[in-house]
């Protein structure tokens, strides 16, 4: 990808930003990719213009979280409130997972990428399902970046299965009600084995969660920006990173 340093402290430092000069860098980062159907209206395209778009964005996004040495990055691809979309839209969202993978799963390997996913993914089409089962099997011995895409992901789902799976597990005796704690509760979501995001970001100017990761953004550092997903660059991620690089995160203590 074509390097597009110097970034800038300020306006008025001319100081270029290195990648290694980010001393307090985010382990995890979450994003929710909005705007797509927005930068398609502005263009007079169709909305699926810009999910296009946006499935490029997602690949150098990829390289900026390796470049900036971010351990997991979490993207948010599809919700299951999505279903409610049109269903040409939601069978191009659907397909487009395979076709990301059909042109950058290459990529990814060489660059060592290990995939996963959180959602419902037993729900999904046929052929979403196999193109992901595929890329997640052949990357599954990676040690690089984690690139965990939330599909057909909807949090109070996540919720709601795991306190069903808990109280079959209770039924069977497996854990006494006393055991029941947070970590317990961890154990049964899509995100049993990862550490909490570190920062969120979510593009298009919207502020809200729509039902993305309720109960891992707890102590979650949130960046909003306007920029819709498509024009979502590597000035715009460095600016994200150096206000988390400011960020004093008490966790409830002074
Ligand atoms: C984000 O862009 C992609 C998905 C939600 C799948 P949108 O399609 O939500 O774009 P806007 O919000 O309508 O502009
Ligand atoms: C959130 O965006 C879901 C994804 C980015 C996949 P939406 O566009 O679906 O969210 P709302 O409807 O504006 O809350
Ligand atoms: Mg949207």
């Amino acid at each position: 990808m074509p390097m597009k340093l110097p970034f800038f402290r300020s306006k008025k430092e001319a100081q270029p930003i290195q990648a290694e000069e980010l001393t307090n860098v985010p382990e995890h980062v979450a994003i929710i990719m909005d705007g797509n159907g927005r930068w398609a209206k502005q263009r007079g395209l169709p909305r699926i213009a810009g999910h296009k778009a946006g499935m490029d964005v997602v690949k150098e996004t990829v390289e900026l979280a390796i470049k900036y040495k971010i351990n997991v990055l979490t993207l948010f691809a599809f919700s299951t409130e999505n279903w409610s979309r049109p269903k040409h839209e939601v069978e191009y969202l659907l397909r487009l997972p395979k076709e990301f993978l059909h042109i950058y799963l290459p990529d990814l390997i060489k660059n060592n990428v290990r995939i996963e996913t959180i959602g419902d993914f037993d729900s999904l089409p046929n052929y979403t399902k196999e193109a992901v089962q595929y890329a997640k099997e052949k990357t599954k011995n990676n040690d690089g970046l984690l690139l965990n895409f939330a599909l057909n992901y909807g949090s109070r789902k996540e919720i709601l299965s795991a306190i069903k799976s808990i109280m079959k597990d209770f039924d069977d005796e497996k854990f006494s009600v006393e055991q029941v704690d947070e970590n317990l509760l961890s154990q049964y979501l899509y995100t049993h084995d990862l550490q909490d995001p570190d920062l969120l970001i979510r593009t298009s100017g919207e502020q809200r969660l729509s039902n993305f990761l309720l109960w891992q953004l707890a102590y979650t550092e949130f960046w909003f920006t306007d920029i819709l997903w498509p024009d979502f660059n590597e000035e715009i991620f460095v600016e994200a990173l150096m206000d988390y690089q400011n960020r004093s995160r008490r966790f409830g203590g002074i």
